[in-house]
This record gives structure tokens, C-alpha cells and sequence, in this order.
């Protein structure tokens, strides 16, 4: 997040600390909305703020104690400057799930609040400055919280996030996601016209519609009846001036005939899909409550394939799931080899506490896990190398919306999201450029420019 000192109003700063998911990213922007009218102004440096916001994330044990030891950090930052006081909020899905706990932890805590409350928090820091701290809010209604955010917004720049979608009921036997975040809610069609709108006339050009459980999104349409997400998708690519369109995090089983041909007629839908399948042995999948077969996700992926030949896979899998034996574990290693993926993350399982899979008896040791995920990890990151060097001699459409470490070099994105830096283009910051990739490594490619592809409009 960047700063904007407005002399006028910037008379407080906020600095928020983003973890996990691309969901929390987007809350993020979302916070520094809902406080830009009580003249907050986000800053990159904690030292300099009048409030903290940890949005976190509780997906694995390792992201929760990330948090505590920053909000160490806070006290000390806190302490420190008695002269100019620091409130500290707690937010996102470690708030959700340890609630007063935290205030017991850490009692300089002034507000915790769960991811469907943070339209609650100019009410809560009006309270907290005057005095009243530890409070506490864990509201769980998604819709609340839509209706309550400002229509206004600050620029996220060329490549945009959008909520479409909150919650999930899926229930894997290893995530707390439908316990931190709720039950699936989709947000309406009209509500997300309007944002996507705003956030191309501010001078986006590319959305990457965000859910739990996007492709399972039915929100109701103009005419009254519950749209799909090919359908949503469709709409949205309507819009003028955008010209990428991107979604994540979508379940196996909600790939719909729909969606799949979507991803072939519509040409603003980026060739690009994370579809995490977490384990390629059928009777972990049942164990994990994922309610499909490794079969059947290859036919999905299948299916992708015949109308888009040149879509680029990721997913995300878990070793060391109770009770994986080596069989479970090299049914894994076999889908991986049979799919060929541009990309994927995977994770060593950690068990978290009230999901079922935690009080499973068969736990597989730390020194299994680890050896499983480098095996895995090895294999996946020759995957990777190998698409990325598939991408040479071939000119792609880039996207830069970031500047490098070197200076005069720019970072953007290629259609299937692979990393892309050229140097000494700092004037093609913030275009759609053609490069002629000439070089790739593990994590990204290189190129030539070829030229601007048009002029972009500028941004707000
Ligand atoms: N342990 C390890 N990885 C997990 N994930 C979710 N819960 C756990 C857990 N308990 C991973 C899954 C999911 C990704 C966001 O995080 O792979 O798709
Ligand atoms: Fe968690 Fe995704 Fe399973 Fe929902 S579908 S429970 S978010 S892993």
C-alpha cells in the first residue's frame, strides 16, 4: 500500500500488515476505504502510524504465529512513543477464530474484528480513542459488511481485486476457512457492475474476481435469477477499457460446463486457472471431504484443454495429510506428472484446531512431511521451468505494473501469470506490452519489447 499525503486530511496514518490470501489483500483496500473519511492516510512505515492493522491469516499454524510475533513488535513500537499514541487492531481470520483470547495474549490490543466486520471500524476506533480498549467484534454476515462499505475507493492501480464471493460450505476436513469466513455468500450482479466500473474508470484494466469458492458463485442477476460465474464473467468482460479478466480460488467440483466453455469464447478471460486438487490419491481426497475423484478432475482438465489448448494449470497440495501412506503420497507425484502445471503451491499439513481432520489418531511425522514436500516441490518446480521455458521465441502480451529492483527495470504479468522483468523500460510502466521472451528461470521470464499494444487510459 502506498502513501498519499494530502496535507488537508492526512492528519492520521495507517499502516496495515497483509497476510495470506489474495482475499485479505483485498480487504485491506477495502479498511483503508472505509477510514480514508476519518482522514487516514496508509503508510509504509509502522513508525509513523496512529493506527496498526494485522490482517491475518489462519490458514496454517505457521501464518498464525507470524502475527504474534509482530504484535510484539507493535508493543515496542508502542512503547516507545508515548508522545504519540499507536492503536492496535487485530483483524482477518486469526481475529475471527481466537477472538478475546487475543486481548488475553496481548492486553495492548485495542480492537479485534473478524473478516465481516471491518465496516465497523470507525465506530470501534472512535471508541478505542476515546479510551475504551479490547473491544472485540466478530460479526459473521457477509452481506452486512457489503452493504455498509463506501462506494468511494482508493486506486488499486492497473490490476485490480474483486470480491464476488465470501465463505464456503465445503467443509475440507483439514480448513478453517468455513469457520473463519462463514457460509458461502454471493454478492449481486448489479453491485458488482458497479464496482467493477469504478475500479476501470479509476483506471484499472485488469480484475481478478476473488472468492473462498469463487466458481461457486450465484449471485442474483437484473432479471431477478441466480447468475453463474461464467455468466458474471461474461457481463464483466462487457465493460470497455477492460482487457484481462482473472478468478481464484475455484473448487473441482464447481468447474461447470458453463465456466469451462467460458474460458474458450471469451477472449478478456486470461488463459490462467489455480485449481487445487490437495492430494492425488482418491482415498485421501475422501478423507479430506473433497467430494470429487482425481479422475474426475482430470477431466475437467481435460475438458479445459479442448477449448483452450494453451491454459496454464496451478494447484495447491498438502502432504503429510493424517494417515498418507507412500502409495497415497506417489498417487500425488503420478497426477502431478500427468497434468504438467505452469505452477503450484504445497504446503506440509498442520493440523488446526476444531477442523476434524487435527483429532485424527494417524499423524505422519514432521521428518515424513518434509521429505514428501521436497520430493514434491522438486518436481513441481521442474514443471515450472519447463513452462517458463516453453515461453521463449513466443511474444506475449505484459502487463507492468511494478517496478523492479534494478532501476529503469519494470515486473509485470503474461497472460498465464508467469513473472515477466525487462530492464530499462521504466517509460512502459503501467501498459500492455508485446515481449518477445528471450530467456526464463525457475520464477519468471525475460524478454524483448516489441511495442506498446495501445495507449492505455491513465489512471485516476
Ligand atoms: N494444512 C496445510 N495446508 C492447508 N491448506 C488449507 N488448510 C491447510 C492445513 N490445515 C492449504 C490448502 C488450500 C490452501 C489455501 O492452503 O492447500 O488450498
Ligand atoms: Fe477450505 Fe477451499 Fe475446502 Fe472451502 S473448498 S473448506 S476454502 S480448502
Amino acid at each position: 500500500m502506498s502513501t498519499d499525503p494530502d496535507p488537508k486530511t492526512a492528519s492520521r496514518k495507517l499502516y496495515i500488515k497483509t497476510y495470506g490470501c489474495q482475499m485479505n489483500v483485498y480487504d485491506s483496500t477495502r479498511m483503508a476505504d472505509v477510514l480514508a473519511p476519518l482522514g487516514y492516510r496508509t503508510t509504509d512505515e509502522p513508525s509513523e502510524a496512529d493506527l496498526v492493522i494485522l490482517n491475518t491469516c489462519h490458514i496454517r499454524e505457521k501464518a498464525e504465529d507470524k502475527v504474534f510475533s509482530d504484535l510484539g513488535r507493535m508493543r515496542k513500537e508502542q512503547m516507545q512513543r508515548p508522545e504519540k499514541p499507536l492503536l492496535i487492531a487485530v483483524g482477518g481470520c486469526v481475529a475471527q477464530a481466537a477472538g478475546e483470547e487475543i486481548i488475553h495474549r496481548a492486553p495492548y490490543v485495542d480492537m479485534v474484528f473478524g473478516p465481516q466486520s471491518y465496516h465497523k471500524l470507525p465506530e470501534m476506533i472512535t471508541k478505542a480513542i476515546r479510551g475504551q480498549g479490547g473491544q472485540v467484534e466478530l460479526d459473521f454476515e457477509a452481506n452486512a459488511k457489503f452493504d455498509a462499505l463506501p462506494e468511494e475507493s482508493i486506486p488499486q492501480g492497473k490490476s485490480a481485486f474483486l470480491a464476488v464471493q465470501e465463505g464456503c460450505d465445503k467443509f475440507c476436513t483439514f480448513c478453517v476457512v468455513p469457520y473463519t469466513r462463514g457460509k458461502e455468500y454471493s454478492r449481486s450482479v448489479d453491485e458488482l457492475i458497479t464496482e467493477a466500473h469504478r475500479l476501470v474508470d479509476q483506471g484499472s484494466i485488469e480484475i481478478t474476481l476473488l472468492g473462498q469458492n469463487v466458481n461457486a458463485y450465484h449471485g442474483t442477476g437484473p432479471d431477478g435469477k441466480d447468475w453463474n460465474l461464467a455468466r458474471l464473467i461474461s457481463r464483466i468482460a462487457k465493460i470497455n477499457g477492460l482487457e484481462r479478466i482473472r478468478y481464484t480460488t475455484s473448487h473441482p467440483r464447481d468447474m461447470d460446463e458453463d465456466l469451462i466453455s467460458v474460458h474458450g469464447d471469451e477472449p478478456k478471460l486470461m488463459p490462467y486457472l489455480h485449481l487445487p486438487i490437495q492430494s492425488g490419491s482418491d482415498r485421501i481426497l475422501k478423507l479430506m471431504n473433497r467430494k470429487h475423484s482425481s479422475d474426475a478432475y482430470l477431466d475437467t482438465i481435460d475438458r479445459l484443454r479442448r477449448v483452450r489448448p494453451d491454459i496454464a494449470l496451478s494447484s495447491d497440495f498438502i502432504v503429510g495429510f493424517p494417515g498418507e501412506t507412500d502409495k497415497d503420497f506417489s498417487d500425488t507425484l503420478r497426477l502431478v506428472e500427468s497434468v504438467g502445471y505452469a505452477q503450484a503451491y504445497s504446503f506440509k499439513y498442520s493440523p488446526r484446531p476444531g477442523t476434524p481432520a487435527a483429532t485424527e489418531e494417524v499423524q505422519i511425522d514432521e521428518s515424513v512431511k518434509d521429505d514428501r514436500l521436497q520430493q514434491l516441490q522438486a518436481l513441481l518446480v521442474r514443471q515450472q521451468t519447463a513452462f517458463n521455458q516453453s515461453s521463449v521465441g513466443k511474444t506475449l502480451p505484459v502487463l507492468f505494473d511494478r517496478e523492479g529492483k534494478i532501476p529503469g527495470q519494470v515486473l509485470g504479468k503474461s497472460p498465464y501469470l508467469q513473472s515477466v522483468h525487462v530492464r530499462d523500460a521504466a517509460h512502459l510502466m503501467n501498459h500492455l506490452v508485446e515481449v518477445e521472451i528471450t530467456d526464463a528461470f525457475q520464477n519468471s521470464i525475460t524478454g524483448i519489447i516489441k511495442g506498446k499494444i495501445r495507449d492505455l487510459p491513465k489512471a485516476a
